[in-house]
């Protein structure tokens, strides 16, 4: 596919060569629990993870051993073990080992689970798609899906948060990712997606006709086939959405990607958007309905935008929307733990811990950390203001984006589409919790309300 002019990513180091191991090394000399058989601690991991966390780390210190489906993970308490494995300046922990295990099978390829050079070489080629230019692009197709979106929810009986953005951050995949028209093709697609990413979490992973884990391989195939089949009509086009800016990006020195490559980065990208947005912008909604006076807020400084879509000189007039959105982050990241795995032996905190071991860090532990943060379980966008910036106490006290050379290359995006969310949200409804309900969430596999957030939206003048 490349021209005299490009050079193709065959990249340092060939595709998909190294092997990943499923064993770790002998981490029994490390504290912890085992917990049950096989499952290990799932149980109270799945329900509690941050209690869980808080008592382990209280029981045996900063550095302690866990179990999960037969898989023994070493944790890395607190800020510091954020910032020594993040920040992984001695190139030790590899994120494509640590994410196999849970997502590899279905998203091989992605660019977290690339590493070291051949990571740095991948994502040179792929911030092409994420710079200022290729935002805007993306931004200008959301306050359309979102006012469509918006309107359904209007007429809607029984109103639901979680589904009803579900389908919005859909949609605004299928223009914004895929540059195609809303439609039985986007819904053909977006079934296929769907199917594959609930695959790729699922504890049985047996391929029995019919069932779920069979259709998320055949998800995986669809989406396989359409890229494959649109990629040389996309090097030739000039459409402005992700997938053909994939197809046309280069580095500095003109190498791109190869069709293999935009496959995988392409259906990697769609999982990493999809459920980290549904996500936060549900809990943002939450915090919202559960505080009406960030509600005025956010009105009162949505009004200084006008009644037009937003345009991208007008983000930075919405601080405290960034602030709430912020907070929702916080308290509910939609990645609370970042697995990687060890290639070299090193100590930290005074234990030992082996080469080829799976160590985890918790973004979430440090959202929560009472040195860092005041009044932590409450919710209180105000602490990211400029006055109080408790963010900034210390390098990883806020990482929901993760950090170092595996940080969200999505966040921006992220950022952007919460702001024409929320925007138009509050600028059309007024929101509230309805009597009654239960104010349980569900933590894993990501931060939702347990109910899918029945709201109250009355539409206001
Ligand atoms: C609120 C929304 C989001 C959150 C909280 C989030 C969180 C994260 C985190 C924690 C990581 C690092 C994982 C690790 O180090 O192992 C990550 C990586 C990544 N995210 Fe996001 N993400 C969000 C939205 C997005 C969006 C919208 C996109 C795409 C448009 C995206 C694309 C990616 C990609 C490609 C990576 C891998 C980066 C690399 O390995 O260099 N994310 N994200």
């Amino acid at each position: 596919m490349s021209d005299a002019s490009t050079i193709d990513s065959a990249g340092p180091a060939a595709a998909g060569t190294r092997p990943v191991p499923t064993a770790n090394a002998d981490v029994m000399h490390i504290p912890g629990e085992d917990g049950l058989p096989w499952f290990g601690m799932a149980r109270e991991f799945l329900t509690d993870p941050r209690g869980m966390s808080r008592r382990m780390r209280d029981t045996y210190g900063p550095v302690f051993r866990t179990r999960f489906i037969g898989q023994r993970t070493v944790s890395l308490s607190g800020v510091e073990g954020l910032e020594l494995v993040l920040l992984d300046r001695e190139k030790n922990f590899s994120s494509e080992q640590g994410w196999d295990h849970t997502i590899g099978r279905f998203f091989r390829r992605g660019l977290m689970l690339l590493d070291f050079d051949e990571h740095r070489f991948h994502r040179r080629i792929m911030q092409a798609a994420f710079k200022r230019d290729a935002l805007e692009h993306y931004m200008a197709s959301m306050d359309e899906v979102v006012e469509r979106s918006l309107t359904h929810w209007r007429d809607s009986d029984d109103f639901r948060f979680y589904p009803a953005v579900k389908q919005l951050t859909l949609d605004n995949a299928a223009v914004a990712f895929l540059g195609i028209a809303l439609g039985s093709e986007a819904d053909r697609l977006n079934t296929a997606f769907i199917d594959s990413v609930a695959a790729s979490i699922a504890l049985i992973r047996i391929p029995i006709p019919g069932l779920g884990y069979w259709r998320g391989l055949k998800g995986r195939e669809l989406l396989q086939d359409f890229f494959r089949t649109q990629i040389p009509e996309r090097r030739k086009s000039q459409g402005q959405d992700m997938f053909t800016r994939l197809c046309h990006a280069t580095d500095d020195e003109g190498r791109r990607f190869s069709d293999d490559d935009i496959v995988d980065h392409m259906i990697f990208l769609m999982m990493a958007a999809h459920d980290t947005l549904t996500s936060s912008l549900t809990t943002a909604a939450y915090g919202l309905a559960a505080h009406p006076e960030w509600q005025q807020r956010l009105r009162a400084e949505a009004a200084v935008t006008g009644d037009g879509p937003l345009a991208y000189d007008q983000l930075d007039a919405l601080p405290q929307t960034e602030w709430v959105f912020n907070e929702a982050l916080r308290m509910w990241g939609p990645v609370p733990f970042v697995p990687r795995r060890t290639q070299r032996e090193f100590e930290f905190q005074g234990v030992r811990i082996p080469a080829n071991v799976q160590v985890g860090v918790s973004p979430d532990a440090a959202h929560y950390d009472p040195e860092i943060w005041t009044d932590p379980e409450r919710f209180d966008p105000e602490r990211f203001s400029p006055e109080r910036a408790e963010h900034k106490r210390h390098l990883f006290a806020y990482c929901p984006y993760g950090g170092g050379a595996h940080k969200c290359i999505g966040m921006h995006f992220a950022l952007i589409l919460a702001k024409v969310m929320l925007r138009r949200l509050v600028m059309q409804f007024d929101i509230a919790l309805p009597d009654g309900r239960s104010h349980a969430m569900q933590h894993l596999p990501i931060p939702k309300p347990k109910d899918g957030l029945p709201l109250i939206l009355t539409p206001r003048g």
